[in-house]
């Protein structure tokens, strides 16, 4: 297994039924930035990074993911990384060329091995990022993204082959965290269910304070929190999760471990207690229905745009 060239989640992009609502939801209650639309199409990006939209938003008749894209360095990664999967049988959605979306960049597209639409992307343009001032509460950037599986270890396998991304951490049997080339504890994790669905997309913080105000902000507009606030055992990261207009959830998060040696880390199978679940003791009990979701209507095929 080679280490991974990926560095982080640029985007995720949703297929909605519910457009209005949806956008409304992520500008006013959820507090992303409304960046270029189209018709049909609306991108969201977030002050503290530079990537130029971290959400894309699409009409369409189903609720479903359109795709996640990952970033690389460089077209020579895109390329490389596309030479490899097409070796191995995968099948290319789209062959490395220059992308239509706003930022622009280099990138190709591909079905995964449960039919999810991935996206390598090299080369936007940055935008200009700016630290967040104490205290405020909105999102500053993408943390990280979960996706369900009936069959997490395939799923880890199948990524640390193909995309290098590697295994962080277990929780039990029933999810297993991943790492990108970055420091950060995992980039993305597989959580097992019935099907493949979504599970999470989570923002981050400034810090504590920030996204507890950030919390606060939506459980004092009678919006439920699905779970939380409290902090997570693996990753040591703190977790507020709501459920967006299309019932997908989205999890306000801070202070996820950083991980400054990886040479030296050993994966562990964390236990699954309350007390690890939920280090403060603070969130309420879990349903986890909000987080399984319904079968994705988006696997094995791939978005118009
Ligand atoms: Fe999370």
């Amino acid at each position: 297994m080679t280490p991974t060239a990926i560095t982080h989640v640029r985007y995720v992009a949703l297929g909605v039924r519910d457009l209005a609502a949806q956008v409304e939801f992520y500008k006013d209650v959820w507090g992303l930035s409304p960046r270029e639309s189209d018709t049909g199409l609306q991108y969201f990006g977030a002050p503290a990074t530079q990537d130029p939209h971290i959400l894309r938003l699409r009409a369409s008749e189903f609720d479903r993911v359109d795709l996640i894209s990952f970033a690389v360095p460089s077209a020579k990664h895109v390329d490389s990384l596309a030479a490899k999967l097409r070796g191995s049988g995968v099948r290319l959605i789209s062959e490395p060329g220059t992308s239509a979306a706003p930022g622009g960049g280099y990138e190709f597209r591909f079905f995964d091995h449960e039919g999810r639409t991935i996206e390598i992307k090299s080369d936007v343009e940055n935008v200009s990022a700016v630290e967040l001032q104490e205290r405020d509460w909105h999102p500053g950037k993408l943390s990280h993204v979960v996706v369900n599986s009936p069959d997490i270890e395939a799923a880890a396998r199948w990524y640390g082959e193909h995309l290098g991304l590697q295994v962080s951490d277990r929780l039990a049997d029933r999810m297993i965290f991943l790492r990108g080339d970055n420091n950060v504890h995992h980039t993305m994790a597989f959580a097992v269910a019935p099907h493949v669905s979504l599970n999470h997309v989570a923002y981050e913080s400034r810090g504590i304070d920030e996204y507890l105000r950030a919390s606060g902000r939506l459980i004092r507009s009678g919006l439920p929190c699905v779970w939380g606030p409290g902090r997570h055992g693996p990753g040591d990261n703190t977790f507020a999760y709501f459920s967006d207009q299309s019932g997908f959830v989205a999890e306000y998060t801070t202070a996820l471990q950083v991980v400054d040696n990886w040479e030296t880390w050993k994966p562990r199978v964390h236990p699954v207690t309350p007390e690890w679940s939920d280090q403060w003791g603070t969130a309420n009990i879990r349903d986890p229905e909000p987080f399984v979701g319904r079968p994705d209507p988006g696997v094995h095929d791939a978005p118009p745009v």
